[in-house]
């Protein structure tokens, strides 16, 4: 233990939140170092990550859509379970790599959020990839206890919390108390679906296919979950007319965008009060003052927290910048290793 903290002195220990959207590294003392799409580009039909490994990121992100036909890019975490663990090692070796530099002659303590419902399997894939990549010391958080952390949450006392992470492909929900997991609940339904339910209904309804993108702005400039206060905004879509082929625009409405969200609105709102009902009466009970708290990108569509809020009858309050809960999570767990070691056994994997 004493030889471990005074090499922490001379290594840059490290907290990942490996999303299925956005990848984020925070270094001890110094903060948020790292924000990059969760993507890599690779030489299609195989798992050779491209230029030496640094199409990642960014870089890989802004190719999607306009890449040669022998290019793709593929974001290897998508629906919350390691669709590629090649590529995947890859990615989060390149980002330690990145992140670390060539400064640092000790490997670091590295923390790492995964999404909650990944397999023993695939957390070995994480765990092992993280040391290929140099770390000293792998510590794996599920991604709801990070968040809870994150968003300030008092998880070690004897009272409940409640946390509901909606991210890019999973939904993370945890009731939390004396530092482990009551209940908690995974479904692969987030925001990857909002922007699929938006391409389906450009298709269905007005004949026109759009990319994954221009959906996602769709998405966050006028899709919501709950009808407007002020009059609702329309916006102007650009995509290819299926019938013609051709370019073509259209106007849609924001209470269209809202209706073709609402099934999978629904979905998420139905995962959160099937893990209310499961939980234990006292800390029901507990909830009732402490409400629910909202991470994750997603939950930043508009009117979700109100939405679930008039589902469940609790309060429900979105989480200072929800999109780095997670990760500043893994950062307050990684200043107080030592002490968590102690209290969250089942939680946090060390191997
Ligand atoms: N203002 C917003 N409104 C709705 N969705 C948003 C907003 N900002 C980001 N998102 C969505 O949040 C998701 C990414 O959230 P994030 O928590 O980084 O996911 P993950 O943890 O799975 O990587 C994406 O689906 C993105 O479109
Ligand atoms: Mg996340």
């Amino acid at each position: 233990m004493i030889f471990d903290s005074l090499m922490g002195a001379f290594s840059l220990d490290m907290g990942i939140d490996l999303g299925t959207c956005n990848t984020l590294v925070y270094v001890k003392d110094r903060g948020i170092v790292l924000n990059e799409p969760s993507v890599v580009a690779v030489a299609k039909g195989t798992n050779r990550v491209l230029r030496n490994g640094d199409a990642v990121g960014l870089v890989a992100k802004e190719m999607i859509g306009h890449t040669p036909e022998n290019i793709e890019a593929i974001r290897p975490l998508k629906n919350g379970v390691i669709s590629d663990f090649e590529i995947t090692e890859a990615m989060l070796s390149y980002f330690i790599r990145r992140v670390q530099g060539r400064k640092h002659f000790v490997g670091p303590r590295v923390v790492i959020a995964v999404p909650s419902g990944i397999t023993g399997v695939e957390k070995r894939a994480v765990f092992d990839s993280a040391e290929r990549a140099g770390a000293r010391r792998v510590y794996l958080l599920g991604e709801p206890m990070a968040a809870a952390i994150g968003a300030g949450l008092p998880v070690s006392e004897p009272t409940a919390s409640m946390i509901v992470d909606v991210g890019g492909g999973t939904t993370e929900i945890a009731i939390i108390s004396l530092a482990g997991i009551s209940q908690s609940r995974s479904v692969r339904v987030a925001g990857d679906d909002f922007d699929a339910a938006i391409v389906g209904h450009l298709k269905r309804n007005y004949n026109m296919a759009i990319g994954d993108s221009m959906a996602e702005k769709i998405k966050i400039q006028v899709g919501s979950a709950a009808p407007f206060a002020e009059s609702e905004p329309t916006m102007e879509v650009r995509g290819r007319d299926m019938i013609s082929g051709l370019p073509r625009k259209t106007t849609i409405t924001a209470g269209e965008i809202r209706e073709a969200l609402q099934d999978p609105v629904r979905q998420i709102i139905e995962a959160v009060t099937q893990t209310l009902e499961k939980a234990p009466a006292e800390l029901s009970a507990d909830l009732v003052d402490n409400g629910i708290t909202m991470a994750g990108g997603s939950s930043q569509l508009r009117g979700l927290t109100l939405v679930l809020s008039n589902a469940t009858g609790l309060t429900v309050k979105l989480a200072d910048d929800p999109l780095t809960c997670v990760v500043r999570g893994t950062g307050v767990y990684l200043e107080n290793l030592e002490m968590w070691k102690e209290t969250m056994e089942s939680d946090a994997d060390e191997h």
